[in-house]
């Protein structure tokens, strides 16, 4: 039952142990009345009008597709109108690529000999979008027919959270921490779960990741490198997938450092505000220090992309777009031409650990919409151009 009268308490590691109790049961009930009964999520199905513009095709061609019988029908039909899974989905991109004659229109993934693509997010920034940024990324490659992991690595959890597992409640499997602990770690594959998004996995997030920072002090110097560690982990599964997508905590500790080491892209998210600027010219500042550092232990660094996001850009506010302006004439193509829009809509999904993708249309203002599915689109769409690049197509 949720308290609220006032907190009576003698220490103050009891008013906090109170405080810690409360959020719980708040957090608790409200992640419980949003996922009821069986707190699961489940990825919302498709309009036709929506699966045609995922799959890059007309409705005609869809539709002709389906009359002809060379795509399987979806299970739900309404009143002859057709609702696609995504499953159902990325079954038909397998046709469709089988009969087409560009290889790559409808699975663009890695082919012979292309690497897997690792994108880190990172700014020790708090509120940057990181996470947001995320897990868009994520939905936005695997409809797009990539074989997507995303890898927390923040203690908060925070793409654990809109990945449908709720650390807050129980939740007491495997973490990417057990796949890079020093004690008897485990391995890689044990450390990823199926979500509930199709072509999407997950190495979730809890909050004893951050023994990891403690830990990597102890044993400075034993075993393999700190930064190797998530790097060798991904390298035991790169053959399950064409993308993985690191979220970093808003700090540049070992975690974040462990990501950059294993990243062959990085991209930094950054909201354009002057304290936000001041703040990335500091995170940059000591990334390049510790960088530094790990190039003089004759480790190699070599990132196909590393480039900055704009996020909760905002066209209509003259001093941020100044902000959004002189990034562009600092660093030109290194400041993706798409920007995440601020948008109530983005915020309105998060607020129930969603992506603008699992909303649908109809339950938010149409324009609101598609202004946030717009924009998230297009930097879904030039990240996935990146990697196309990083494959030389
Ligand atoms: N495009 C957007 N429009 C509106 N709100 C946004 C947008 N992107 C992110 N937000 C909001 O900004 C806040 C911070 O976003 P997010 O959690 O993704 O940042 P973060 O960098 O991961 O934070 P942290 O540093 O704590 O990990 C959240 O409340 C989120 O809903
Ligand atoms: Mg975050």
């Amino acid at each position: 039952m949720i308290q609220t009268a006032p907190i009576q308490a003698t220490t103050q590691s009891e008013l906090t142990r109170e405080m810690s109790n409360r959020l719980h049961t708040a957090l608790s009930t409200h992640l419980q009345q949003a996922y009821a009964p069986d707190a699961r999520k489940q990825l919302r199905h498709f309009s036709a009008t929506e699966a045609a513009e995922l799959l890059g095709v007309t409705g005609q061609f869809l539709r002709k597709c389906h009359s002809d019988g060379s795509i399987p029908e979806p299970e739900i039909v309404k009143k002859s109108r057709r609702f696609y899974s995504g499953a159902e989905l990325l079954a038909i991109r397998r046709v469709l690529e089988d009969g087409s004659r560009t290889p790559g229109k409808y699975i663009p993934g890695r082919r012979d000999g292309d690497k897997l693509q690792v994108i880190q997010l990172m700014n020790f920034k708090g509120g940057s979008a990181k996470s947001t940024s995320a897990i868009h990324l994520c939905h936005h490659l695997a409809l797009s027919g990539y074989r997507v992991l995303a890898i927390d690595l923040d203690p908060q959890g925070s793409l654990t959270g809109f990945c449908g597992i709720q650390t807050e409640l129980e939740f007491d499997g495997a973490s990417i921490y057990d796949a890079i602990r020093y004690d008897d770690p485990i391995p890689m594959s044990d450390a990823i779960i199926q979500t509930y998004f199709p072509g999407l996995d997950l190495a979730p997030a809890k909050l004893i990741l951050s023994e990891f920072e403690t830990e990597t002090a102890v044993n400075a110097g034993r075993g393999v490198a700190f930064f190797e560690r998530l790097h060798n982990a991904i390298q035991s599964v790169e053959s399950n997938y064409d993308v993985v997508v690191v979220d970093s905590p808003p700090a540049l500790g070992f975690l974040t450092l462990t990501g950059l080491y294993a990243a062959s892209s990085v991209l930094i998210p950054m909201t354009p505000s002057m304290l936000d600027l001041a703040s990335t010219q500091q995170f940059i500042e000591m990334t390049s220090a510790y960088l530094e550092v790990i190039e003089q232990s004759g480790a190699k660094l070599d990132h196909d992309f590393f480039s900055f996001l704009i996020t909760r850009d905002d066209p209509g506010d003259i001093p941020s777009q100044q902000i959004v302006s002189l990034m562009r004439a600092l660093f030109q193509d290194r400041v993706l031409a798409s920007t995440g829009l601020r948008s109530t809509g983005i915020a309105d999904a998060a607020m129930l650990k969603m992506s603008i993708y699992e909303v649908n249309r109809s339950e938010m203002t149409r324009t609101t919409y598609d202004r946030a599915r717009a924009s998230m689109d297009a930097v879904g769409a030039e990240a996935s151009k990146l990697i196309q690049t990083a494959w030389g197509r």
